[in-house]
């Protein structure tokens, strides 16, 4: 855990954990050159040297993304994010500040992850047997939402902000509540973001 280099004048800089330090890393270049494309990475943020991405990947300030993490293309991590080992993430798919992803995780293409919101891969820790989350392509995940080990938030669906998702979401379905519980359709949602973005 031993910085090597650090530049702290740089707007935008890149963190990069030497291959035998597996936890901090140093400030080294502009931009991240992954195995097959690029990431823009802000300061003080921890990216492992094998984290594959693909282009436009811009990962904010202050976040962490752990080894064998794939990312896809066009992809936007905020600030104070923990992303952890061996997780998937998507093309387009836009993740707020604050959220954590455990290992095991998988995020389609196109999807929105709100700010805060919490997957879980271990529903009775500390157990020895852990199972990620899906969310599948398109799907949005409101503020502060969490997530069950080994819930499939299915294609297409919303789950409302401070939702507390115990059971698999069906495609198209939004759903809201503690438990949460299906109130509307996909339909109904965009025909309501529609109505909004007009007003
Ligand atoms: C789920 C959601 C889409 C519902 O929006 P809506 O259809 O406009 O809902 P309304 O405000 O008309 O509320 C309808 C009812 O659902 C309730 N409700 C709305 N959102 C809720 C939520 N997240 N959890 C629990 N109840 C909710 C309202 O209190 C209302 O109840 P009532 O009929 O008893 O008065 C929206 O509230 C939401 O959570 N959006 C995500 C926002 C977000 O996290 N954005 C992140 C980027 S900043």
């Amino acid at each position: 855990m031993q910085a090597t280099s650090l530049r702290k004048s740089a707007l935008v800089t890149t963190v990069r954990l030497a291959p035998s330090q597996p936890s901090f890393g140093i400030v080294k270049h502009k931009k991240y050159l992954s195995a097959s494309g690029s990431m823009k990475i802000g300061k003080n943020s921890v990216v492992a040297d094998d984290v594959v991405a693909g282009e436009n990947v811009v990962i904010w300030n202050l976040t962490y993304i752990g080894s064998k993490t794939r990312i896809g293309s066009n992809v936007m991590i905020g600030s104070l994010v923990h992303v952890d080992y061996n997780v998937k993430i998507g093309n387009n798919t836009r993740i707020e500040g604050g959220v954590y992803i455990p290992p095991m995780t998988e995020i389609g293409d196109d999807v929105f992850i709100g700010p805060a919101a919490v997957f879980t891969n271990d529903p009775y820790p500390m157990s020895r047997k852990m199972v990620g989350v899906k969310v599948l392509n398109g799907a949005s995940i409101g503020a502060r939402a969490v997530i069950k080990a080994g819930v499939t938030v299915g294609e297409g669906s919303v789950v409302g902000m401070g939702a507390v998702v115990t059971k698999d979401v069906p495609a198209k379905t939004v759903v809201v509540g503690i438990p949460a519980r299906p109130v509307y359709t996909r339909e109904e949602y965009d025909i309501k973001r529609k109505e909004w973005e007009r007003s």
